[in-house]
């Protein structure tokens, strides 16, 4: 048997402890309302310390697991998660044209309303802000840089920065050459690129099913279809329904999550990706890989691009820092070995380069090791805050609510009964100052009108816990 905890894990050892008791209720050996085991009495079971117990029940205490009670210790409180994950849809029939603008604009601009909580956006960095880290070192490169900071760029980038994403890469056992990386203005530039350099108007897209709807946006602004593939709550794509769909429809390229997808939080696990491009580089068919919510892992360790795998130069990996450090620097990358110089010349003809200024900033916050220590924390706030939501959510929403697991980033994707409208729950909540995002918005057709995607990226309060139980109590109103 293996032992409890492993010290030799990179998880905190609170969190595996933490994980023990969450174990020892799926599996029924603790009920609600018994007594957990002491903290002494597991701090000896585990041969670890007391003060290790203790930040594992305070942190189960924190997300309404357990609550303590004076002279009596810790106890399992009824249960508040919601067991049922999201139902994997069907492989669509066709592919579609993409309409969602108006809706999209209208769910964006309520993010903006002063005083609105924010949980339909995804700004994972907002719960641990990064804004006076980068402030300070900003000053200090305009003050060493000199005149050089405020004036143009390299068009492909800031060659530090590109250096240091091969450095990283070099981790996720991949060797990359700076000079097949292109710094971009955000994710979205780079999936931009990507797109246009692979396929033209017309061309059918296989996207995951639900989608992030940026990535539609940018299929209809660009005039291609959009063929849905079902994401599963916890595998993600299967590699069945590709090759199913690859058998019915001419596709030209699929745009797919590399570990962590938005807005299911599904996890895709390496051998699923291997499998992925082998197929895909049998049939000739390009894969657009968006990465960026690797770096928010909630197990032991990131998933690795499926550009590790590619050997056909048909893959091309977008990803960003936009829910890592700063999405107002609007630094994200493209590594598309296939098709570096093509790349380097479509970015300079749609944007010139990106900001010296940000991505210089960025480097140092990479060079210090600022940024790691960071990624370290978030990922902590990040996962505290799921499980707060997620218990929130099992207290206040109508019977028969279906939420995501998620394995990483920053939101929970929300079925609710069939009857319920998502579009209606986004328009009630406004005056009350919530803004969700409607479940219509993550695919081409129809069929997520009753689901809602939520965003735990924010700094937890009683106004947040408010807002969820606002959304929770309205979605009761509908039924
Ligand atoms: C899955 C996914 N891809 C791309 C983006 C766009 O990222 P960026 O802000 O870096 O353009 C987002 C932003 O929400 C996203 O969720």
């Amino acid at each position: 048997m293996q032992p409890l905890v492993n010290r030799e894990n990179h998880t905190y050892l609170y969190r595996q402890v933490a994980d023990i008791i969450r174990d020892m209720q799926t599996n029924g050996t603790l009920r609600a309302g018994e007594r957990i085991p002491s903290l002494r009495q597991l701090a000896s079971t585990l041969n670890i310390s007391v003060p290790t117990v203790k930040q594992a029940y305070e942190e189960l205490e924190r997300i309404g697991m357990v609550e303590s009670r004076p002279k009596s210790g810790y106890f399992l409180r009824a249960s508040l998660t919601v067991n049922a994950t999201p139902r994997k849809p069907r492989l669509a029939a066709k592919a579609l044209p993409v309409s969602r603008q108006q809706l999209i604009e209208q769910a964006y601009n309520a993010i903006h309303v002063p005083g609105i909580v924010p949980l339909g956006i995804c700004n994972p960095v907002a719960a641990l802000p990064t804004n006076k880290a980068l402030a300070r070192i900003m000053r200090r490169v305009m003050s060493m840089a000199g005149e050089e900071a405020i004036g143009y760029g390299p068009f492909a980038g800031f060659e530090p920065l590109r250096r240091q994403l091969a450095r990283r890469y070099l981790d996720m056992d991949m060797t990359v050459d700076p000079s097949q990386i292109v710094i971009t203005n955000g994710a979205q530039e780079a999936l931009t690129l990507a797109l246009k350099l692979v396929a033209k108007p017309g061309d059918i897209i296989a996207v995951e099913s639900p989608c992030y709807f940026g990535i539609l946006e940018l299929i209809e602004s660009l005039g291609m279809l959009a063929y849905e593939i079902p994401v599963c709550s916890q595998e993600g794509i299967s590699v069945e329904d590709v090759v199913q769909a690859l058998e019915r429809h001419p596709i030209k390229a699929c745009v797919f999550s590399s570990s962590i997808t938005n807005p299911m939080g599904a996890l895709i696990d390496e051998s699923t990706k291997q499998q992925l491009v082998a197929l895909l580089e049998e049939k000739q068919v390009y894969l657009i890989e968006d990465d960026v919510y690797g770096d928010l892992y909630f197990g032991e360790s990131r998933g690795i691009p499926a550009q590790r795998y590619a050997q056909k130069g048909l893959v091309l990996t977008c990803s960003s820092f936009s829910k890592t450090a700063a999405p107002s620097h609007r630094v994200g990358w493209l590594l598309a070995p296939g098709f570096a110089g093509q790349a380097a010349s479509l970015k300079r003809a749609l944007s010139c380069s990106s900001s010296l200024l940000n991505q210089w900033s960025l480097s140092e916050f990479i060079g210090n090791g600022e940024y790691d220590r960071y990624l370290r924390q978030l990922r902590q706030v990040l996962f505290v805050n799921k499980e707060r939501m997620l218990a929130c959510i099992a207290e206040h929403f109508v019977a028969g609510t279906r939420v995501s697991s998620p394995a990483g980033g920053a939101v929970l994707w929300l079925e609710l009964p069939k009857r319920l409208d998502g579009n209606q729950l986004f328009q009630q909540a406004l005056p009350s100052g919530v803004s969700s995002m409607p479940g219509t918005l993550f695919a081409p057709s129809d069929k997520y009108r009753h689901c809602i995607r939520l965003s735990y990226g924010l700094p937890w309060t009683d106004k947040v816990e408010n807002a969820v139980a606002t959304l929770g109590r309205l979605s009761k109103g509908l039924y």
